[in-house]
């Protein structure tokens, strides 16, 4: 049996924007993954694959185009060099809530093409995987900046530029964040899709927006770099003041971000597509047992402690 697995994901700063190339800043959360696993069929089965989790079971020879799993399955075995899909029985499961701004669809494609890398005998590259689940994202995001992918797949933070090979980095100093569920599913596609027609309307107050948040992220880049976890906390801050004006953020998320500030986080913001999904909180150690009830006092579903930098992601 083969098994691979892969992580969900935060956008730390710059949502939105970088799909209007400007930078952002992501990392992988390992406490909640995605599992894939192939196991021999019988002779003559064909390839099937099961995700219980999004209610998917399928025959690959029967799949149609509309279906990101079996697209993605047929374009890594037509990469790999393999012409009839093997005899395996592919099963994918996934801790990572769908539509939360986690990287749902990403971390299962991921897990998916790394199990078939590895039935193919090949060491799962991670700019070669990043590039076959940009293809599934398009399904899910509509116009995907192609972040996702590239974090899940590295498996690192990263600083990144659509377009652009991403950034492997490391912050001065690990940092502590709270990651609280709101409980809402949104998903990317739609609030990717209402930012683009607003953008349409407007471009010149979008491109704006779009700029200060581009000069957020360097100052976030920066702060890292020097181990300021102040000093991000307000880039922070200022950084969900900014998704509010692109009207991507919602009532429910901005009382698990003044929940979290008032019981001392440093900063907080939505992550990734937003009205609902996850927020994250930059949380100083000392205080994190507060924050975290806090949290779950103003209704935050689930509460996930994730570290960046140092030994862990
Ligand atoms: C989703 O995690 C991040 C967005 O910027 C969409 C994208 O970059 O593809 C909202």
């Amino acid at each position: 049996m083969i098994q691979a697995t892969a992580p969900g994901k935060v956008i730390l700063v710059g949502e939105h924007a970088v799909v209007y190339g400007r930078p952002a800043i992501a990392a992988p959360v390992w406490q909640t993954v995605a599992t894939a696993t192939i196991a021999a069929g019988a002779p003559g089965s064909g390839c099937t694959i099961t995700a219980p989790d999004v209610g998917l079971s399928l025959r690959l020879a029967d799949a149609g185009d509309d279906e990101p799993l079996a697209v993605v399955t047929r374009l890594a075995l037509e990469r790999l060099g393999i012409d009839r899909a093997p005899d395996w029985r592919i099963d994918l499961y996934s801790e990572i809530p769908i539509a939360s701004g986690m990287g749902s669809g990403a971390a299962l494609s991921t897990a998916l093409v790394r199990a078939i890398m590895l039935g193919a005998g090949q060491e799962p590259e991670p700019a070669f995987v990043s590039d076959l689940v940009y293809e599934s994202e398009r399904f899910y995001h509509g116009t995907p900046s192609g972040i996702d992918n590239t974090v899940v797949a590295y498996g690192m933070p990263i600083w990144f530029v659509k377009g652009q090979p991403p950034q492997p980095f490391e912050p001065g100093r690990p940092i502590t964040l709270a990651i609280a569920d709101s409980g809402i599913r949104s998903p990317t596609k739609e609030t990717v899709g209402d930012v683009r027609r607003a953008w349409s309307e407007d471009p010149a107050r979008y491109e704006n927006i779009f700029d200060e948040i581009g000069r957020v992220v360097l100052a976030a880049r920066h702060a890292l770099e020097e181990g300021d976890a102040h000093a991000l906390g307000g880039i922070m801050d200022a950084n969900q003041a900014l998704l509010e004006k692109l009207d991507v953020s919602s009532p429910v998320l901005e009382r698990l971000i003044v929940a979290a500030r008032q019981a001392g986080a440093l900063g907080a913001k939505l992550s990734g597509g937003g009205r609902g999904g996850n927020i994250i909180a930059l949380v100083d150690e000392r205080v994190m047992q507060p924050v975290c009830d806090a949290l779950a006092a103003a209704g935050a579903r689930r509460v996930i402690v994730t570290q960046i930098g140092g030994t862990q992601a």
